[in-house]
């Protein structure tokens, strides 16, 4: 079975293997925590074993929504933020056309931010088409998609009727709690539950990230399945890449390398990134610890960051995601003329380009110092993208517990809100309203 593969050895010259090496029994004892529930957290482990678990009426009955959806819809709005976005936009962008053409509704987001600008151009594109919506919040509660839902929820029941419009409503929540679930039940839309024990940024495996996969019309089912793969053969130990991962990232961290920067050389990759940002920055930064999780979507940003990460202060390392086989073949024509002098690269594909370009700047990043790890996909698959998320899931628990960290809450997340509450003058929140008026 092929799997997706994690080489260290672009690492070793600037942090001696013994280091790495040392950390095992930790990351081992880690991992056993995670299956057995006994680290910090443990309510919170329902996505250890979901691949492996999620009932197939469930694929099923996810699969017929999305069909039902796809049939009925020119374009489908998903509304939710954080956890309740990132993995279904990232797999989608990841599998999809650049240019958008996926022969299905067209996929779009919404409630991950309050940009009243995105909204308004939001709402006009979607004036006068068929649209559905995927409403998504676990704790039913949050703002930017309540606000986002509300504003679209408007708009689709002036388009086609309070009836047609719950036919073409989808709510993913809690299964009791929240404002959300109160409001699906009194309206009567189809509902998915978000289990009580995967938090926001475990949930891309869930209804959460499955049901918008599905509308963009990939695979849920091999997604899952691959994701299965990776945690068979991590909980079996017959693969140990996620406890490198983080023995590796442990140990640079403690050697100073506070950043981590995640590497592409495939611009479907950004959003992989984005959602890999909020896993590893929210279970990871508290307690005044933890790396600070960035990326570069090269070759792009080779030309706007790639100054920095040469020649800036050597705080940092880089896990760069390699991916082996393209879908697509584009070879670089000769030009009789050659005044772009591009005939020495006539006749090769853009991927060895590209190869050449990610392999230039690993050893140049190196000889820099810059550690460099890298995981290789075979190509970007349904299968291997599953691999992934869960090989990244897996070794983010093993490294907050390294770190000994609670990597599965998130309390520095409530702060921003309780400010913005209390200048929003919400009910409930009268003291705080007092309290941080007298500040400004
Ligand atoms: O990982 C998390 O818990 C957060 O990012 C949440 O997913 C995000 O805040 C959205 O929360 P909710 O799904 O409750 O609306």
């Amino acid at each position: 079975m092929e799997m997706i593969q994690i080489n260290i050895k672009d690492v070793l010259s600037m942090v001696p293997q013994a280091e790495i090496d040392g950390l095992n029994g930790c990351a081992a004892a880690s991992l056993s925590k995670l299956v057995d529930g006994t680290g910090l957290g443990n309510d919170f482990l329902g996505w250890v074993k979901l691949p492996t678990d999620t009932p197939a009426e469930l694929l099923d009955d996810i699969v017929a929504t999305a069909a039902a959806l796809r049939e009925n819809c020119e374009a489908v709005v998903c509304i939710g933020i954080g956890g309740s976005y990132l993995g279904a936009k990232a797999v989608i962008e990841a599998l999809g056309n650049a240019f958008g053409h996926n022969n299905g509704p067209e996929v779009l987001f919404a409630g991950q931010n309050i940009g009243e600008d995105y909204l308004y151009e939001l709402q006009q594109h979607l004036a006068g088409r068929r649209f559905g919506i995927i409403v998504i919040s676990k704790s039913g509660t949050t703002t930017e998609p309540a606000i986002a839902f509300r504003l679209l929820k408007e708009q689709l029941e002036q388009q086609v009727g309070r009836a047609d419009a719950a036919k073409l409503i989808v709510a993913i929540t809690d299964a009791k709690r929240g404002a959300l679930r109160t409001l699906a039940t009194t309206e009567g839309y189809k509902t998915f539950v978000i289990p009580d024990n995967v938090g926001g940024r475990f949930s891309v495996l869930t209804p959460v990230g499955l049901l918008p996969i599905a509308v963009a019309g990939y695979d849920v089912k091999a997604l899952v399945a691959g994701a299965a793969e990776m945690e068979a053969a991590t909980l079996e130990g017959r693969d140990n890449s996620a406890i490198l991962y983080a023995c590796t990232r442990n140990a640079l961290y403690r050697a100073g390398k506070k950043i981590e920067i995640l590497v592409n050389y495939n611009p479907k990759l950004h959003f992989v990134s984005e959602w890999w940002k909020q896993l590893y920055g929210e279970s990871e930064g508290k307690d005044h610890k933890g790396i600070f999780p960035a990326s570069v979507d090269n070759s792009t940003d080779l030309h706007s960051m790639g100054q920095w990460i040469q020649d800036g202060e050597r705080t940092i390392f880089e896990t760069v995601l390699s991916v082996e086989e393209q879908q697509h073949t584009v070879v670089i024509p000769t030009d009789a003329d050659n005044l772009d002098g591009l005939n020495y690269l006539a006749g090769k594909r853009v991927d060895q380009v590209n190869k050449m370009a990610e392999l230039g700047t690993r050893l140049a990043h190196v000889d820099g110092g810059v550690p460099n790890l890298r995981i290789t996909i075979p190509t970007l698959s349904e299968k291997y993208l599953g691999q992934l998320i869960y090989f990244f899931e897996v070794a983010c628990g093993i490294s907050g517990y390294i770190l000994d960290v609670n990597p599965f809450n998130q309390p520095g997340v409530e702060d921003y809100k309780r400010n913005m509450f209390a200048l929003l003058e919400k009910p409930g929140y009268e003291k705080e309203t007092e309290a941080i008026k007298s500040r400004l």
